[in-house]
């Protein structure tokens, strides 16, 4: 990491500027600040950051369906979502076109035209095509490790950029390059007014580019991803740039989210005392409480196109608001004991994949690649005990396992 970039780290928490440093106190601990926002005022407008952060689950779940908040990037407004501190250049508005063309900040009716091109890549009959795929990846990719095994490097980052380039129908050997553009975009989307987070976020979009490209001119596998976003430019449904702009937000979307989930989701079991054994028979279920208790997105944004009213609070039309998935996923007034790991909870619904218009296209594709890593410790180890201490590596919006060493034995 730049000096650049960590001196801005380091400062935008103590200054109260850039509203992503409560993402990465979210990430640390999804309920610390939060318990006593959620009890006290569920909806509330942080003077020092110039947000509303919503914290209650039926709060949220209300804004989210709310068309009166928007998800694309407002030009201008009352808050923006990053101010430069002193000295820095720039005006927090140059983030690169292609990511503003991104489906997931638009809104209808171009966010669900862009969506609908590429939904059928996610339906149930091709998830359940997936599976054999991913089942046989996690084995795989477990076979070499007798005792210890990097949950990271060995399975959930190979996992997740092998699966995405699987689905968009790109060849395998750009997986291993996913690692290093997600950051580099990452830190494009909350600090565009640093000139050196500008220069390597725009060289990674570039990159992406250039693989879609490459790809494009060869054999695209039928039905893939960028076989449905050809055949859309092919009918003049959209533009190059669109299909450069789907493209590197299913890159983006369904890489590091995946990857880290997975990682935090062997961490909570470790730190529950849950053996991978006991998960093996329904790791379905052990997925959907892990989802809601530690997940990689912690909060998405939305900009107030109009007054609202909620939980007795008048969000101005221009606002920022956060909604703090995390912490709502621990509301106890909808969870009961909700800081505690249970696999096997029922659970009705958790906001850990959006609500709305924007539910996240690949929760099912995340649900699968998780169960089958799940199932593949499992199967292997009925003990897990970790190896070393977890390495974590932040940037404003997301907190990656960089390292997870685990060692795994059997059940005596
Ligand atoms: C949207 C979380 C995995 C693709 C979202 C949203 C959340 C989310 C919270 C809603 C954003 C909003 O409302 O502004 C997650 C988590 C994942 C995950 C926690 C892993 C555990 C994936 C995967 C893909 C994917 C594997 C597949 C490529 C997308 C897309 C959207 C989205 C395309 C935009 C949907 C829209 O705007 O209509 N995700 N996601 N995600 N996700 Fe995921």
């Amino acid at each position: 990491m730049s000096d650049t970039l960590q001196a801005a780290q380091d400062t935008a928490p103590r200054a109260g500027r850039c509203p992503y440093h409560v993402t990465g106190r979210a990430q640390a601990d999804p309920c610390m600040d939060y318990l006593h926002l959620r009890d006290d005022e569920p909806v509330r407008w942080d003077e020092d950051l110039g947000v509303w952060l919503v914290t209650g689950f039926r709060e949220a779940t209300e804004l989210l369906r709310n068309p009166s908040l928007s998800a694309a990037w407002p030009e201008h407004g009352r808050t923006r979502l990053h101010t430069p501190a002193e000295g820095e250049s720039g005006d927090g508005s140059r983030t690169s076109e292609l990511v503003r063309m991104w489906f997931m900040f638009n809104d209808d009716p171009g966010h669900a035209a862009a969506r609908k091109i590429v939904a059928p890549l996610f339906s149930a009959e091709r998830l359940a095509a997936a599976r054999t795929f991913v089942e046989g990846l996690v084995d795989e990719l477990l076979a070499p490790h007798r005792d210890v095994l990097d949950v990271m490097d060995d399975l959930a980052v190979p996992l997740s950029s092998r699966v995405i380039c699987h689905i968009l129908g790109l060849p395998e050997d750009v997986a291993p390059r996913l690692a290093a553009w997600a950051p580099d975009i990452a830190a494009l989307l909350v600090a565009d007014y640093l000139p050196e987070v500008v220069t390597r976020g725009y060289r990674a979009l570039h990159e992406v580019t250039a693989a879609v490209d490459d790809a494009l001119r060869g054999e695209v596998p039928e039905n893939s991803g960028l076989w449905l976003l050809r055949e859309a430019h092919r009918r003049g449904e959209i533009g190059l740039q669109d299909v450069w702009a789907t493209a590197s937000l299913l890159i983006y979307a369904g890489f590091e989210t995946t990857s880290t989930f997975i990682g935090k989701a062997v961490r909570a079991t470790l730190h529950a005392g849950v053996r991978p054994g006991d998960l093996k028979a329904d790791p379905a279920a052990a997925v959907e409480e892990l989802l809601r208790f530690d997940t990689s997105v912690q909060q998405v944004a939305r900009f107030a196109t109009a007054p609202v009213d909620v939980a007795g609070q008048r969000v101005a039309a221009g606002d920022l608001v956060l909604i703090m998935l995390g912490a709502a996923n621990r509301d106890p007034d909808v969870f009961e004991g909700p800081d505690h790991l249970r696999p096997g909870r029922e659970i009705r619904r958790h906001l850990t994949f959006g609500f709305g218009a924007h539910y996240c296209l690949g929760a099912g594709l995340a649900r699968l690649e998780a169960e089958a890593a799940l199932r593949g410790l499992g199967e292997r180890w009925d003990v897990i005990e970790e190896a070393s201490a977890p390495v974590t590596r932040s940037h404003y919006g997301l907190t990656v396992l960089e390292h997870l060493k685990v060692r795994g034995g059997t059940r005596n």
